[in-house]
């Protein structure tokens, strides 16, 4: 299970957890692709039609419905998709007083777990309880750049968010991939970048970048993923790549991320790729954070606002909700 996730809006998130997704379903694997973005730009991408979003994430992660009733196969065989509608955007806050919120994602997966080779997971652009759902379930964490300036800007955020999750509720998640989309390869800059982030992550990021490419911003607009819209094309043949890659990556060779350190030191220099100036991050030992931490400390609006509006002491669950 890989959660695609950058709490960046618009670098290419859902773009590659359809094409990814389609690309490994045209090579027979069984794929599913969890929707988790209220935008549902991953359903449209697909091609499902808003009318035909029955059951959706909302209702398996907020209510519970079993997510078979929500699964809907897509025009691609081996390929299918729990679709989302605007309503997911609710579910942060209805969340709030759950039991176990972060884990809600995780449980409903688990009856399915097996029935597919691949679950993809589309983030929304934020670090809240939905991302955190995501991290929850997922063993594999795949993040898209996007070659321009200020690409690695917020990852450092993003790490610290990765190992709150680990450290607490999922240790076996692991930063397997690192996909720098939209290359342009007329300016220098693009080059600049790639050269920055493969020098800060390393065999972390894919061999194969994702060419900025019209085909691939017109397909979700007629409801194919790239390889069915035009399989020939640039960016087709680069989403193969990519998940060949993905398949053959074996999550375990990417452990914590000891060797990785502070995003903000690690990738100052040609001025390329200027950094969020987010705090380092300083090793924590397991349990040492307590949970309500992981979780509300995300440095999302809708998170805060929860966060002020519920007097938490330590180790109490908030009761019955927000006001
Ligand atoms: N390689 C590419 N070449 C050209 N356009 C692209 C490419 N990848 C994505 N796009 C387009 O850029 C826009 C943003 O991509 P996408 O929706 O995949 O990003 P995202 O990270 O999922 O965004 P959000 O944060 O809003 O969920 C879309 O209009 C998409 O069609
Ligand atoms: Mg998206």
């Amino acid at each position: 299970m890989i959660a695609v996730a950058n709490q960046k809006g618009g670098v290419g998130k859902s773009t590659t957890a359809v094409n990814v997704g389609a690309s490994l379903a045209e090579s027979g694997k069984r794929v599913l692709v969890v929707d988790l973005d209220p935008q549902g730009n991953a359903s449209t991408g697909l091609g499902i039609d808003h009318t035909a979003r029955i059951a959706t994430t909302y209702q398996v992660i907020v209510s519970g419905t079993d997510i078979r009733a929500a699964m809907v196969p897509t025009a691609v065989g081996g390929l299918w998709v729990v679709p989302s509608t605007i309503d997911l955007a609710g579910a942060e806050i209805e969340l709030v007083s759950q039991f176990s919120r972060e884990g809600r994602l995780a449980r409903a997966l688990d009856p399915i777990r097996e029935d597919f080779d691949f679950i993809l997971l589309d983030c929304p652009p934020s670090l809240g309880l939905l991302t955190v759902n995501a991290l929850t379930a997922a063993e594999e964490l795949i993040v898209p750049i996007q070659c321009e300036y200020y690409a690695l800007e917020g990852l450092g955020q993003l790490l610290k968010n990765v190992r709150l999750v680990q450290q607490n509720v999922n240790p076996r998640l692991r930063l397997t991939g690192i996909v720098m989309t939209m290359f342009d390869s007329r300016t220098r800059l693009a080059d600049q970048v790639v050269s920055e982030v493969r020098a800060y992550f390393g065999p972390r990021v894919y061999d194969v970048v994702i060419p900025r490419s019209v085909r691939l911003a017109e397909a979700p607009g007629f409801g194919r993923p790239i390889t069915v819209y035009d399989p020939t094309s640039r960016g087709a043949v680069a989403y193969r790549r990519l998940a060949e890659e993905v398949a053959a990556r074996d999550p375990e060779l990417f452990l914590g991320f000891g060797d990785l350190g502070d995003v903000a030191s690690g990738t100052q220099g040609t001025g390329a790729a200027p950094v969020a100036p987010a705090a380092p991050v300083a090793p924590q030992e397991a349990g040492e954070v307590h949970p309500s931490e992981a979780f509300f400390g995300m440095g999302d609006r809708g998170q805060a606002e929860a966060r002020r509006t519920w007097d938490g002491g330590a180790g109490t669950e908030p009761e019955g909700g927000i006001e």
